[in-house]
């Protein structure tokens, strides 16, 4: 029996730039200057706000071939959904959203900059397509993020989806890219991840676990750093 969240589709809730910070213990002076790629950005508010602080960052999701009205349609129940269940459940920490009430707030704070920056820039801070496969460049980005997409839906995304993934997001990035979380809605940790680290289709990457302050959903205070082997025949470095 699940005691966690239980969704039959990956769903339209977005975090601000502040739960980016938290989530993936970004350093905020060394952003500066970094092409930065949000992939699964949904309605986020990252790539607005960091665009508001002069940072250089692109989102990327499926569903920015949609129209603003289609996307602001599916803000609200997405969100009454979740909130609706996810006070009774005990897979989740409060320490720093506290409430239901609070996390909502949240919410509706990211989705509402992200429609404001979303009416101006569909199209070019924005860009649609639909993992595994991406539309930017050979190393075109500093640092890739991927919250709440990967490893967090199992159930919906297979092995398959992941590995392919990892190598697309890895083969547009230079410098690093960061994943979180690394456990599912059970609050276990994903059982893709260490076949992954041993796969040997990605025997050119390097992955780390990196803990931080940071905890919600329950065991979720880590992520993933995949960075570039400099050995290209894989041996460890
Ligand atoms: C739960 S939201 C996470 C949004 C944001 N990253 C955050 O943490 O606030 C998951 C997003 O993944 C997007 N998504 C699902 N499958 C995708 C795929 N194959 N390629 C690109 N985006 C996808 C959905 O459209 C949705 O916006």
């Amino acid at each position: 029996m699940k005691q966690g969240l239980v969704l039959d589709k990956v769903v339209l809730l977005g975090r601000t730039f502040e739960e980016y910070v938290r989530c993936f213990a970004l350093d905020r002076a060394a952003l500066r200057g970094q092409a930065i790629l949000d992939v699964a950005s949904g309605v986020s508010s990252f790539c607005a706000e960091a665009h508001a602080q002069g940072l250089d960052s692109t989102a990327f999701d499926l569903i920015y071939e949609q129209s603003l009205e289609e996307i602001e349609a599916r803000c609200q129940p997405d969100l009454d959904q979740v909130v609706k269940v996810i006070g009774d459940l005990q897979t989740y920490r409060w320490g720093f959203y506290k409430s239901p009430a609070e996390l909502r707030r949240y919410r509706e704070r990211a989705y509402k900059a992200f429609l404001a920056d979303y009416r101006i820039h569909r199209g070019t801070r924005y860009r649609s397509g639909k993992l595994p496969r991406l539309p930017f460049r050979d190393g075109q980005f500093d640092l890739t993020l991927v919250s709440y997409l990967m490893f967090v839906y199992e159930d919906q995304l297979d092995y398959a989806f992941h590995q392919q993934s990892v190598r697309e997001i890895m083969r547009v990035t230079k410098g690093e890219a960061r994943f979180y979380p690394l456990v599912s809605f059970e609050a276990k940790r994903c059982r893709y991840l260490d076949p992954l680290k041993h796969d040997p289709e990605l025997r050119h990457l390097r992955f780390a676990e990196v803990t931080t302050d940071f905890e919600f959903l329950a065991n979720s205070n880590s992520f993933l750093r995949i960075q570039h082997r400099c050995d290209p025949l894989g041996a460890p470095s």
